[in-house]
């Protein structure tokens, strides 16, 4: 497989040179999408198929590699966008065609799935990625607050900052993408906020902004648990399964809060019943 610039082939599809339907990935499918767009649509789409690749020339061999993990390539869509991420900081419609050429796909299977993960971004990313959970338990806890002032901190006068807005040129250094989360998964700590998907846990509004104005300044400050912080690209390049430092997965898994259920478990010498090795499912009533 040719795996390059304009004009030359990704997974058979022609990219660069004439826009042409005949991606040989699947004739037929794509026959049938031309049969139902106007001529104004399948212009876009031509040009869309049109795509210059050439940004992604230096991880072909990590798509391969992610590709080989897989019985059959189309499963390895997921970490293929983390990959794809890793390059422009989001997923472009250049993205979209290096992933459908890849992994023998059509652009509209990949771009349905890139649209449906709020993990994968469809505008160029800050440097850093600021999430704050404002789901039932942390909203209750102060999320809401955070977020409110947040988005008054890093927006403009009579004019805050908005969900998957970036303050600063996205990728530029101090660059922060800010957005509101969904239940991450530490309501025990909450408020939480995650920085590149690593926790600070336990916040109040002037913590979070103590946190980005040093994001802003270049800092890194190191996350509660979990692994040091980098940056959106660099966790969108160990998402997608490629870890370059051995500190990539270092530091601490687990908080104090987590394990004080457990911990009261032991100290009074409680234990949970033994499950049975066979147990039969319950007859189901027939409808
Ligand atoms: S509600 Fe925020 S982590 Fe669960």
């Amino acid at each position: 497989m040719t795996t390059s610039g304009p004009g030359q082939t990704y997974g058979g599809s022609t990219v660069g040179s004439e826009p042409t339907f005949q991606s040989t990935v699947d004739d037929s499918r794509e026959a049938t999408v031309a049969s139902v767009l106007s001529e104004d649509q399948t212009k876009k789409l031509v040009t869309d198929i049109a795509e210059d690749l050439s940004v992604f020339d230096g991880i072909v061999e990590r798509a391969q590699a992610i590709i080989a993990r897989y019985p059959q390539s189309r499963s390895a869509l997921l970490p293929m966008l983390h990959l794809v991420q890793s390059v422009q900081g989001y997923v472009s419609q250049a993205g979209i065609q290096f992933c459908a050429a890849q992994l023998e796909l059509a652009a509209a299977e990949v771009s349905a799935v890139a649209t449906f993960y709020t993990m994968y971004k469809r505008k160029p990313c800050g440097e850093h990625l600021v999430s704050v959970c404002t789901n039932t338990l942390c909203a209750a806890l102060g999320g809401d607050s955070i977020y409110a002032k947040l988005r008054e901190h890093l927006g403009e006068p009579g004019k805050p900052l908005g969900h998957e807005e970036t303050v600063g040129t996205p990728g530029e250094p101090g660059s922060i993408t800010i957005e509101h989360a969904e239940c991450l998964a530490a309501c025990d700590l909450g408020p939480v906020v995650q920085v590149n998907y690593e926790f600070y846990d336990n916040q109040t509004p002037e913590k979070t902004v103590e946190l980005v104005d040093a994001l802003r300044r270049g800092e890194k400050p190191a996350p509660t648990r979990g692994a040091p912080l980098t940056d959106f690209k660099d966790v969108s390049l160990q998402l997608a399964g490629f870890f370059e430092r051995e500190s990539d997965v270092d530091g601490p898994s687990q908080a104090t809060e987590t394990l004080a259920g457990a911990q009261l478990a032991q100290d009074r010498g409680w234990t949970a019943p033994v499950m049975p090795a066979n147990v039969a499912f319950p007859d189901l009533e027939k409808k």
